[in-house]
């Protein structure tokens, strides 16, 4: 199981096989019974809906299931799809790849904060009388312009080209908040009051241990939605958003030894 959470994409391939497996037999027990077309449309929709099943039981996250559900359908479109250019298809691989470069890499997709969440990190930047904010891997850095300016100083960090350039022309346009070009896993925590992190179950072992040996002691680390496997949070706040989003909060007591923890996952 642990394979399957490194390369998701082997799951994917064992959800196609074994629908595959069931089409099969369910084609030939119908062979003399349905006409070609009604075989057809009946081992499309049995290869879609038994894949995707099967990537749900191999606990495989949320989007592989519409993966696999859809992955049948988008070949045969593909190999209905007659002399279309080819250029379109790497234009789109490109901007794909200068959005999403780090979905591959660190298992971390783009998805935004939401504004109740945000409220709730301006509160507690007050409640702390926190100076300094970090967002490490800050998206299109709504979380950093929104805590940035009354005295403190609030960055990002994002790693994915096109998403960092927009940021950072809105944050310069608004004059609100820094985003560095930076990868979440060299930048220096070691003054910061508050880190927050919204990425995804992957990295979290690994941030932690970051954590705990940069950042100074009495600051916070603030998890969005992914918790730090085995370590109990000091606070857990759950709000009353439509995700019923939760923020962990860890607080930093002395910082951990150098060589005292995981390596990063990327
Ligand atoms: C789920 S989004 C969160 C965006 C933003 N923090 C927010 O809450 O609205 C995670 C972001 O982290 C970025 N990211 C993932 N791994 C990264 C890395 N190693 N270095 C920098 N950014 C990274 C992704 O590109 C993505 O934009």
């Amino acid at each position: 199981m642990n394979a399957l959470r490194t390369y998701p994409i082997i799951g994917a391939a064992i959800a196609q096989i074994a629908a595959a497996t069931v089409v099969i037999a369910a084609l030939l027990a119908l062979a003399g019974i349905l006409d070609g077309r009604a075989l057809f449309w009946l081992g499309l929709i049995v290869q879609s809906v038994v894949a995707a099943m099967v990537t749900r039981l191999l606990g495989l996250p949320v989007w592989w299931v519409w993966i696999g559900l859809l992955f049948p359908v988008a070949v045969w479109l593909a190999l209905n799809a007659g002399d279309l250019p080819a250029w379109p298809f790497g234009v789109g691989f490109v901007i794909l790849y200068l959005v999403f470069a780090n979905t591959a890499r660190e298992r971390v997709p783009l998805y935004l904060t939401n504004r109740p969440t945000t409220q709730a990190l301006v509160s507690l930047m007050q409640q702390r009388h926190a100076e300094r904010f970090t967002d490490l891997g800050s998206g299109l850095g709504g979380v950093v312009r929104s805590l940035a300016g009354g005295g403190g100083r609030a960055r990002g960090v994002e790693s994915a080209p096109m998403v960092w350039l927009l940021s950072a022309i809105l944050s310069k346009i608004q004059r609100r908040g820094q985003i560095l070009r930076q990868d979440i896993w060299v930048t220096d925590l070691s003054r910061e009051d508050i880190v927050y992190a919204f990425l995804s179950p992957e990295p979290m072992p690994a941030l932690y241990a970051k954590a705990t040996r940069e950042m100074k002691p009495g600051s916070l680390l603030v998890c969005n939605s992914f918790a730090v496997p085995g370590i109990v949070p000091d606070e857990t706040w759950e709000l009353s958003d439509r995700r019923k989003t939760r923020l962990y909060l860890y607080e930093m007591k002395s910082r951990a030894p150098a060589d005292g923890g995981a390596e990063p996952s990327g």
